[in-house]
Order: structure tokens, then sequence, then C-alpha cells
């Protein structure tokens, strides 16, 4: 069976990722430093799959650590999401997000090499188009970066354009990832307050907070405020389950953008959360927040003729499957 090592395998993206895997018939392997998701999100896809979770304890800056696993397991692929994600603590902290993300990018790529194994599929992001006009953005769009956090993974993609051609490369660029997991069971959990927009509007639905605060209503776009390509995470995770098929099947390399293509603005989002929970729920306008964009969509095309990838999920089901997560959540709590 083929076995596959994902880094930062407990996070938001990682775990929706593993049961996609572990449904397609993949062995999987989780490597996480738990520096940003719950101890116990490996006994939760545990009782999901039914199946053993084998999960280190471990970090990507740690080379002893990522030895230890290609000692234990016969990995044939990694699929690398470790990573620091806050664009704005990227700001504050850029050397950092420079150390984990590039220096465990290099960290990992060498034990990687050590142990024979060159199959390796990066979590990047729509972040690497920067400021632009041209929308649905295609992936041939110059890179540009607008954060230290943009940087990195930029820097993470050209050092993996640097490699032999012994070595399969999968680049995937995700838009705004979104929803959770049909089970109810794993989502994404912050206990701080998000700056994303989702996560926030679904604190805002559980009576966490007050209001959502709408970052400008006098873009260029239909309705004045800002529009994304929000995607499914469980589509996202089918596309690294399509990712690694077509790298280990081809031997291949590829560079996509994973989202749907379609664009839905911050008022979208806020109609469709309010019918996924039954409220309506309270926002008022504010200013345009730094560094923000009008639109940020992306083609589509490349993930479809590459990997036969296609987001079948709408924005009414990643919002009900949040309500259903947080929810839930919430009443554990009580
Ligand atoms: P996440 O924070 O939920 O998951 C990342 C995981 O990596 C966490 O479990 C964290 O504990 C772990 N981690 C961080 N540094 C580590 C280290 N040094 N060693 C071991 N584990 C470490 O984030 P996510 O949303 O699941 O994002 C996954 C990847 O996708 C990241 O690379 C992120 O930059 C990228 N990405 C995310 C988004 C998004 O909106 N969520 C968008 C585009 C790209
Ligand atoms: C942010 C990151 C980007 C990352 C993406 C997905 C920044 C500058 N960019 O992008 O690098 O790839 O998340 O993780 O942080 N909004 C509100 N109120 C809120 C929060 C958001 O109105 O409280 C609006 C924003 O102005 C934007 C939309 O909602 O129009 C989406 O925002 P967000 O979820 O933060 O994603 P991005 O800005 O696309």
């Amino acid at each position: 069976m083929t076995k596959i090592l994902l880094t930062g395998g407990a996070g938001y993206i990682g775990s929706h990722t593993y049961l996609a895997l572990i449904q397609s018939g993949f062995e999987v392997v989780i490597l996480d430093n738990f520096s940003n998701s719950k101890s116990d999100v490996p006994r939760r896809l545990q009782d999901i799959s039914g199946k053993m979770v084998y999960c280190f304890n471990g970090d990507v800056l740690d080379r002893t650590d990522l030895d230890n696993v290609f000692a234990a397991h016969k990995i044939d692929g990694v699929v690398h999401f470790a990573a620091k994600k806050a664009v704005s603590e990227s700001v504050v902290k850029p050397l950092d997000y420079m150390h984990n993300n590039i220096g465990g990018l290099l960290n990992l790529l060498a034990a990687m090499d050590a142990a024979d194994v060159r199959n390796i599929v990066f979590s990047s992001s729509a972040t690497v188009y920067g400021d632009t006009d041209v929308q649905p953005i295609p992936e041939d769009h110059p890179r540009t970066y607008t954060s230290p956090y943009a940087f990195t993974k930029i820097a993470g993609e050209q050092i993996l354009e640097q490699l032999p051609n012994t070595w399969v490369v999968g680049i995937l660029r995700y838009f705004n990832p979104a929803g959770a997991h049909k089970s109810a069971m794993i989502g994404e959990d912050s206990e701080d307050i998000p700056n994303n927009l989702l996560p926030y509007i679904a604190k805002v639905a559980v009576g966490e907070l007050a209001e959502l605060v709408v970052f400008g209503d006098d873009y260029d776009t239909p309705d004045g405020t800002g529009v994304r390509d929000y995607i499914h995470v469980e589509d996202l995770a089918d596309g690294h389950v399509l990712s690694l098929k077509s790298l280990l099947e081809t031997g291949e390399s590829h560079t996509v953008n994973l989202g749907t293509g379609e664009g839905s603005s911050v008022l979208d989002v806020v109609a469709a959360y309010s019918e996924a929970c039954g409220k309506d729920l309270a926002h008022t306008i504010a200013p345009r927040r730094d560094g923000d964009v009008a639109v940020l969509t992306g083609l589509p095309e490349q993930a479809k003729a590459r990997l036969g990838f296609e987001a079948k999920r709408s924005l009414g089901d990643m919002c009900k499957s949040s309500w259903a997560w947080v929810s839930g959540q919430r009443r554990n709590k009580r």
C-alpha cells in the first residue's frame, strides 16, 4: 500500500486530507508539533476513520524527528502542510515565519533526499499572486509578495523549482478554504479572534462575538464588498489525493490553483451563513482592511486538465458544514 507522510497533518487542511487519503486507500503518517492544532485531533481522526492513526509529535525543524519517521515507515510521498499561516502575524514576526516555513521546508527536503523519497506536494497559496486586476488568475501570472508570509510561499515554490528532475513536485495554490468535515468532528478550530471571514462569522453565529465587521463596501464589486474564491475544505482534500495520484502515476510535476473559479462577496457569505444557521447575523460596515484586494479568484482549468480536479461543493455546503461543526463544539463546551 502507498504510504504518505503529512507534515502538519493535525491542522485544518491536513486533518481533512488525512481522511480523504485513508478513504482512497492510502496509508498515512502524521508529523505535527501541535503548535496550531489540538492534541485530540488524532483521536478524532481515529474515531471517524475507524483506523489506527500513526502520529508523531515532532517538528519539521528537527532533523532527528524527520529521520525517525522515515526510519520507522517506508514513505512513498510527502504532503507538506506544516507552516505558520497568519499574514498579519508574519508582518510582526518575519524571522519566525521565514525560519519555520522556509527552514522547515529545507530540512524536510534534506531528510527526504537522505531517505530516497522524492515525491512532494507543497501547500502554497493564492497569496503568491499579490494584488492583481487579472481575474480569475491563471497559474502563469507573475508572483509577487505583499507580506512575509507570502514571501515564504514564493520562496518555497522557488526552492522546489530548483530541484533536479529526480524529484516530482505538486505545488497547490489554495484559494480561500472554508467549511468542515461532514462528520462535524473536525474543522477549523481557533481560540483566538479569527482574522479570516468564515471562522469569524462562525463565532458570531454561535454568539462568541457580537457582530461581523465588514471591511469596506466601496470596492468595485457588485455589492461593494470584497469578493473571494471560497473552496470547501473537503474539495481541497480531494485535490491533494488527485495531486498525489498524478505525481506517483505520471512522474510529472505540476503547479495548479485549487479554487472554484467563482467569486462570492462578504455579503453573499453572510447571507449563506445566516441561512445555514437559521438566524440573521449582525454586521456593520467599517473602512477597508489594509492590504486587502477587491477580488481574488483562481482559474481552475489547469487543476481540471492536469489532475481531473473539480470542486463539487457550494458556498451553502461550506456554511452548513461549518455551522454543524462550530455549534457541535459549542454544545460540547457547555
Ligand atoms: P493549520 O495551522 O491548521 O495547520 C498547520 C499545521 O502545521 C498545524 O497543525 C501546526 O501545528 C503544524 N506545524 C506548524 N509548524 C510546524 C513545525 N515546525 N513542525 C511541525 N508541525 C508544524 O493551517 P492550515 O490552514 O491547515 O494550512 C495548511 C497549509 O496550507 C499551510 O502551509 C498554509 O500556509 C497553507 N495555506 C492555508 C490557507 C488557509 O486559508 N487555511 C490558504 C492557503 C495556504
Ligand atoms: C487572507 C490572507 C491570504 C490567505 C487567505 C486564506 C490577508 C491579507 N490575506 O486572505 O494570504 O491566503 O486569507 O487564508 O490576510 N473580511 C471582513 N471581515 C472580517 C474578515 C474578513 O469583511 O472580519 C473580508 C475581507 O475584507 C475579504 C474577505 O472577507 O474581503 C475574505 O477575507 P479573509 O477570510 O481574511 O481572506 P483573504 O483576505 O482573501
